[in-house]
């Protein structure tokens, strides 16, 4: 393993849906440094198998330590959903036990008694996500009494990436999934945005949300919760470097990277592209 002479918080995302956390942990810890690997060349991650996503978010991970990263956090709910558990309990210990790569989907699931008074959820996923349970088995371990009910929203994702953000195709698919989470339990008073490229269609899903519902992205949550981790592990916090830089990494076309990153990050973006 190279040993770099800065340790940036490593962000992965199947693609540009990462740069919505990224965007927060930059604004929270700006002195800090990071690098984002979107893996647009193979993104969508949502309906790929366990295994595809396991051994692509595996690369990138390993990718992401070689360049000198600490800490890795899977800025995305698929990769989370599918790989996380396997990568913590079989993989680090062999490749450095004193690395960490942490997820999205647990520091959700912990915020759910705090937004819901109804205690009924819903969830909007992508197929993985929503197919994983993974949010269904994390928010019974911190909410027993809280009801759940998903959606996988399978055409989301590509609507996102191709910048289809409003106008009568992406309010076609917004209302029919919305329509069908609120169909199956009326009762639901938030919804919690489980992927991180859900963000750059609030316009439209707050148009077809009753305005009961809270409608819950993650970027807030996810960086409260790094915050959170590094004051609670100092020995990590001191590994990560601080010379707030933000490095930026795409398996495909930088050109178009760097147009529709700007969009998620909310920043201009010049990036690089690696193979993994
Ligand atoms: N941003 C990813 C997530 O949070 C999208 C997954 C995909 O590539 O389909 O689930």
């Amino acid at each position: 393993m190279n040993e770099n002479a800065t340790h940036p918080i490593g962000v992965f995302d199947s693609g540009y849906g990462g740069l919505t956390i990224l965007k927060e942990f930059v604004r929270m810890l700006p002195e800090h440094d990071f690098i984002y690997l979107g893996d647009n060349a193979r993104n969508p991650y949502g309906a790929r198998s366990f295994e595809t996503v396991y051994a692509y978010t595996l690369e990138a991970v390993k990718r992401l330590f070689r360049m000198g990263c600490h800490l890795v956090i899977l800025a995305c709910n698929t990769a989370s959903a599918r790989a996380l558990r396997t990568i913590q309990q079989n993989d680090l210990p062999g490749i450095d036990p004193e690395r960490r790569v942490l997820g999205v989907i647990r520091p959700t699931a912990e915020k759910v008694g705090a937004v819901t008074r109804a205690g009924h959820v819903g969830i909007l996923g992508t197929m993985g996500t929503v197919s994983s349970q993974s949010y269904l088995l994390e928010i019974r371990k911190f909410f027993p009494h809280i009801t759940v009910t998903q959606e996988a929203c399978p055409l989301w994702v590509p609507m996102v990436e191709n910048n289809e953000l409003s106008g009568p195709g992406a309010e076609y698919f917004v209302n029919k999934n919305i329509t069908r989470l609120l169909g199956a339990d009326a009762a639901i008073d938030a919804v919690i945005l489980g992927c991180t490229h859900y963000p750059l269609l609030m316009d439209t899903i707050l148009k077809f949300t009753p305005p009961g519902v809270t409608v819950i992205p993650q970027d807030r949550i996810v960086a409260d919760s790094l915050m959170d981790y590094l004051a609670r592990h100092p020995d990590m916090e001191k590994r990560c470097s601080r010379g707030g830089t933000v490095q930026f990494l795409t398996t495909d076309s930088t050109e178009i990277f760097d147009a529709m990153g700007a969009i998620f990050f909310g920043a201009p973006i010049r990036s690089e592209r690696i193979a993994l």
